[in-house]
Order: C-alpha cells, then sequence, then structure tokens
C-alpha cells in the first residue's frame, strides 16, 4: 500500500491551472522526486500535500476572496487527508521543509531545532538531535551560533534538520538543493540517503537540479506547467534524452 497517494490534484489561482491533473504515489521506505524547472508548480504541489495551501484558501476564504481552487484527493496511509490542517498533517507525520525554509535568525541553531520539534516529547527531541548532529556535524559545531549567522548552506542544512525534529514518517523537501554549492548538494544528497536508509523516513523530493538528484530517486516525475510529462526510474530518467537536454544543460 502506498504511504502517499495524490489523486488527480488540480489546482487554479484565479484562472490559472497551475497543477494540472497530477496523480502520483510514494510507497513506505521509497524516495521519489518531482522534477520540474521553474513554475512548473512544484512549491504549489508540496504546499497542497502539507495543508499550507487549503490553509491560504481558508484565510482568503474568510475575507471574502476566493482566488484558489483545489480538487483531488490527497491520500496518507490510506486515510483522506486533503482537508487536514497543516499541523494536524504534522502530528500524522508529514512534514514539508519549505523551499528557502526561514529559519529563527535571532535563536541559536539548538534553540531553532527545538522549536521545531513543538509536538513531540523532549525525549523524542533529544534523540533526533542526535540523528541530526550525526548528519550534519556543522550544526552540531555551530549548536551556540545564531542561525542568522550561518552560510546558507548552513541555514539549508538547519531548515532540514528541523523537519526532521519535527519527527516525519514522509518527509517533503522543496528545492532543498536550490543556493547550494556542489560540495554542498552532494553532501545533502548523502545525507537525504541517509535519512532514508537510518532513519527510515520517506522522502519525497521536488527539484530541478535533476543532475545529482536523479540516481537517488526509486522514482521521478517530470512535470511541466503542471502536468506530468515523463515519469521512471531516477536513473532510467538520467539516461532520457529529453531529461538530459531540458535539465542538464547538454
Ligand atoms: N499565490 C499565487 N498566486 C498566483 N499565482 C501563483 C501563486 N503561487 C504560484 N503561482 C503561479 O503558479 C505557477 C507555479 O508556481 P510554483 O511556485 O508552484 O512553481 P515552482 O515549480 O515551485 O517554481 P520555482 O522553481 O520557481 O520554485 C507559477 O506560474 C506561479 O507564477
Ligand atoms: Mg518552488
Amino acid at each position: 500500500m502506498s504511504l502517499l497517494r495524490v489523486a488527480n490534484l488540480m489546482v487554479f489561482f484565479e484562472n490559472a491551472l497551475v497543477v494540472n491533473d497530477l496523480s502520483l504515489e510514494v510507497a513506505e521506505g521509497e524516495i521519489r522526486g518531482v522534477i520540474g524547472s521553474n513554475s512548473a508548480g512544484k512549491t504549489t504541489l508540496m504546499n497542497a500535500l502539507s495543508g499550507l495551501l487549503s490553509e491560504r484558501q481558508l484565510r482568503e476564504k474568510r475575507r471574502g476572496g476566493e482566488r484558489i481552487t483545489i480538487m483531488g484527493e490527497i491520500t496518507y496511509r490510506g486515510e483522506t487527508i486533503t482537508l487536514d490542517r497543516p499541523v494536524s498533517r504534522v502530528a500524522k507525520g508529514v512534514v514539508l521543509c519549505r523551499e528557502r525554509h526561514p529559519v529563527f535568525p535571532e535563536s541559536d541553531v539548538l534553540e531553532n531545532l527545538k522549536i521545531a520539534g513543538y509536538l513531540r516529547t523532549r525525549r523524542e527531541i533529544r534523540e533526533t538531535l542526535e540523528f541530526v548532529f550525526d548528519l550534519f556535524p556543522n550544526l552540531a559545531r555551530y549548536r551556540r551560533k545564531r542561525a542568522g549567522f550561518l552560510s546558507g548552506g548552513e541555514q539549508q542544512m538547519l531548515a532540514v534538520g528541523m523537519a526532521l525534529v519535527a519527527r516525519p514518517r514522509l518527509l517533503l523537501l522543496d528545492e532543498p538543493l536550490l543556493g547550494l554549492s556542489p560540495l554542498m548538494q552532494r553532501h545533502l544528497v548523502e545525507s537525504i540517503a541517509r535519512i532514508r536508509d537510518q532513519g527510515g523516513i520517506t522522502v519525497l523530493i521536488a527539484e530541478q537540479f535533476a543532475r545529482p538528484l536523479l540516481p537517488l530517486l526509486d522514482y521521478a516525475y517530470v512535470i511541466e506547467n503542471g502536468l506530468t510529462t515523463l515519469s521512471g526510474k531516477g536513473p532510467e530518467l538520467m539516461e532520457n534524452p529529453e531529461v538530459r537536454a531540458a535539465y542538464f544543460g547538454v
């Protein structure tokens, strides 16, 4: 059975169709990817999965506007979560690390990590912190440093660490490689493998940097203008001429 199943998801902003009849599945223990260039609809999809989109829709409705339309069904562990609030999805184990996830710049690294565990027990937080510091040794080194003073790459690692402290069963990563040096990108890709292998966490990643990521992906969906145009096993897509032309700059 799939851990996550998205069936015929459609999202409109006003009359603009941003996610077009998108269906996907992620089985427990897999790392799957959604590959797409700018404006493909990756963030909109991730926000729909985390509940941020329906939350925004609700806020707009209260103000009397109805700009966002969401259709389709999101199922997690066999249960429909399409209408769940974001916090209830987090409680169930669906955790999103947002694109350019903001950290609290005035708080230190450790405080940031602890804040992210607000739904978890102290023991759970302590256990996860060990794992996070093992994955990202710089966070351990700078645990008392203000987050605002970390490099962009370290802030990205902190953001991923914060998502982990929320104890996901399904971790959603929105463009985690954005703005990272090739070296940092490799480190993060390796860390994502460890998050699955050692952490036992299922992962769905939205990315435009396909090249470093595809070898890791059990399965990937290529989306353009909100529409799935291609899908297959990561290593197979690596060899696909269309993918190479569109995402590898060759
Ligand atoms: N709140 C919004 N209101 C109106 N249009 C929006 C809104 N958010 C996104 N869009 C539009 O929806 C489309 C998809 O945007 P989205 O942010 O999901 O793409 P993306 O794949 O995450 O892109 P990027 O790689 O730049 O992060 C874009 O054309 C964007 O302009
Ligand atoms: Mg985006």
